[in-house]
């Protein structure tokens, strides 16, 4: 079997230089060498978790570059590209179209006028696109990629401005479970995934320390704080739990799932 591959990108200039989602106060300090220590950290979890790392090269004109979940959407050796919805982050599509395309996949683009922000709001499970849709991404670009890849599409509406991709408010994990944050969902008890997988709602506790947001990697489940609920619930199933402290990067709204995409 093949070894999982993540991509990350380190966080050489990582900062809270502007603010596009509730989390980012704009010039907020970071400090730079945790934020560094931290990221580190998660890389070798997810090493030790049996994952090879590939990393992006960093660039002083985008701090959120460290955010790979959403340079795009990939399926199998095919990528599509995000299409950021605000302007701050539009210079990295080219960065990742670089990358993807020098590490041998074939890269594609979605429409311009569709929205599209990647893993934070798509990925691929089985013959379904499990999507969402309605602060950064458009419905329209997740049926417009669900189509160019053949699958399904199984999307739902997100609620909450603080919730503003998938992958803060919902992770699946190898078991068929997946815990979610009722809330942040226009239906809250997202009946478009109950037939998908068996639905774990978190609390608002949880929901507040991006405990969705934690990395799945073969059995383990990596969370960013040990202050989460969840993480009894997750080794109640039977998974691996283990913790990478990613505080730095939470006030740019972001935890562990954010920071990785996964390459197969
Ligand atoms: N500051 C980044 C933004 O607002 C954080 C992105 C987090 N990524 C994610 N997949 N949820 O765009």
């Amino acid at each position: 079997m093949n070894q999982k591959t993540v991509l990350m990108s380190p966080p050489e200039y990582f900062k809270v230089e502007y603010s596009i989602n509730p989390w980012m106060v704009a010039g907020a300090t970071v400090d730079l060498d945790l934020a560094k220590n931290q990221w580190n950290n998660l890389k070798s979890t997810i090493e030790e978790a049996g994952a090879e790392v590939k990393v992006v090269p960093p660039s002083e004109a985008y701090p959120d570059l460290v955010f790979t979940a959403n340079s795009g959407i990939i399926n199998d050796q095919e990528v599509l590209i995000a299409n950021f919805k605000y302007e701050e982050r539009r210079g990295e599509e080219e960065l990742y179209s670089n990358w993807f395309n020098e590490n041998g996949y074939s890269v594609g683009r979605i429409p311009s006028e569709y929205k599209f922000e990647g893993r934070g709001d798509a990925f691929v499970h089985g013959k379904y696109l499990v999507g969402s849709y309605g602060i950064r991404s458009d419905k329209e670009a997740l049926l417009y990629i669900a189509e160019k890849f053949n699958l399904e599409p199984a999307i739902v509406e997100l609620a909450e401005e603080k919730f503003y991709h998938l992958d803060t408010c919902f992770q699946q994990f190898p078991t068929g479970d997946a815990i979610f944050y009722p809330e942040a969902f226009r239906d809250s008890s997202l009946s478009a995934f109950e037939s998908l997988f068996n639905l774990i709602p978190v609390s608002e506790h949880d929901a507040n320390q991006l405990a969705c947001n934690a990395v799945v990697i073969n059995n383990t489940v990596i969370f960013p704080s040990e202050n989460i609920e969840a993480i009894k619930t997750v080794e109640g199933l039977g998974l691996n739990s283990a913790v990478a402290d990613v505080s730095e990067f939470l006030k740019s709204g972001g935890a562990c799932q954010c920071l990785v995409i996964a390459l197969n």
